[in-house]
């Protein structure tokens, strides 16, 4: 079975993740699979909004370690940044149903969805400065405006966790809700979106993305230069490599 289930039924295309082993993280061909599931929903009039959800225990672990250690994304074609080009400029309704760890790009792809429904065990975590890295997915400018300074920095800068209820008083989350009911809730709620005029949806979402969409894009693609450089540099080479080994990573020559 494919590690992203995609499924469409009342108008909504469902994504799961569904690579519970290896608690969601994501490959390559899984940013791949995102990436052509979401052209396809723009362009399939059947579509009216979008869906990502994990399970009841873990949303996702972020971008597969062993990935990045072996074939880091170089260009702006690869699937992680055409994956992150295509949520961020998707034109229908997002929804996110979000439980347990939601690592790195896990909580970073959150910024572009339009309802996020967590369960009380979400726990958001930014750890790029843990493994030599810096922000992506516009994160950089994202999460200072709907944190505050300071709070972004505890999360960006100590890549300290945050969970549902500090998540739902700053408005990443709508609402938190039992993690065995997260699924059900964000796919009535993506249903109630799709039985709206798409073109009064498509219209209203574009108008109130208008005046960051080119200032997002733009940050989006100085944070891939930067991160594509720094998955090579060694900071994150020790910490991938010390992830790989279950050991703590050793920084103190870097
Ligand atoms: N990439 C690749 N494999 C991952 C992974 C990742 N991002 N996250 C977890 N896994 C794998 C583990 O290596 C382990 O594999 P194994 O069973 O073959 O040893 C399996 O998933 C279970 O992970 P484990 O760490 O034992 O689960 P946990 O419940 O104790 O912790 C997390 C869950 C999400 C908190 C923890 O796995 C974690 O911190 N992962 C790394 C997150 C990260 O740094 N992501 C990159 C962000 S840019």
């Amino acid at each position: 079975m494919s590690d992203i289930l995609v499924h469409t039924e009342a108008g909504v295309m469902t994504l799961t993740f569904n690579r519970l082993d290896k608690k969601n993280s994501i490959t390559r061909a899984m940013y791949a699979e995102l990436a052509d599931a979401l052209v396809k929903a723009e362009q399939d009039g059947a579509v009216r909004a979008v869906l990502i959800q994990g399970d009841a225990t873990i949303f996702s672990a972020g971008n597969d370690i062993g990935d990045f250690l072996d074939a880091p994304p170089s260009t702006p074609d690869s699937p992680v940044f055409r994956f992150l080009h295509g949520i961020a400029t998707f034109p229908k309704p997002i929804v996110a149903a979000v439980c347990g760890p939601a690592v790195g790009i896990g909580t970073t792809m959150l910024f572009h969805c339009d309802l996020v429904y967590a369960g009380d065990n979400a726990a958001f975590s930014m750890p790029f400065v843990n493994l030599g890295l810096c922000p992506e997915a516009a994160s950089s400018l994202l999460v200072p405006q709907m944190l505050g300074y300071h709070r972004a920095a505890e999360a960006l800068l100590l890549g300290e966790p945050f969970m549902a209820e500090a998540a739902l008083e700053v408005g990443l989350v709508n609402r938190v809700v039992p993690p065995t009911e997260a699924n059900a809730i964000a796919q009535a709620q993506a249903r109630k979106l799709a039985a709206k005029p798409l073109t009064a949806l498509i219209e209203t979402k574009r108008l109130m993305k208008k005046s960051q969409q080119s200032a997002v894009l733009e940050r989006m693609g100085e944070e891939g230069q930067s991160f594509g450089r720094m998955l090579r540099e060694p900071a994150a080479r020790e910490a991938f490599t010390a992830f790989m080994e279950k050991r703590r990573p050793d920084f103190s020559k870097i």
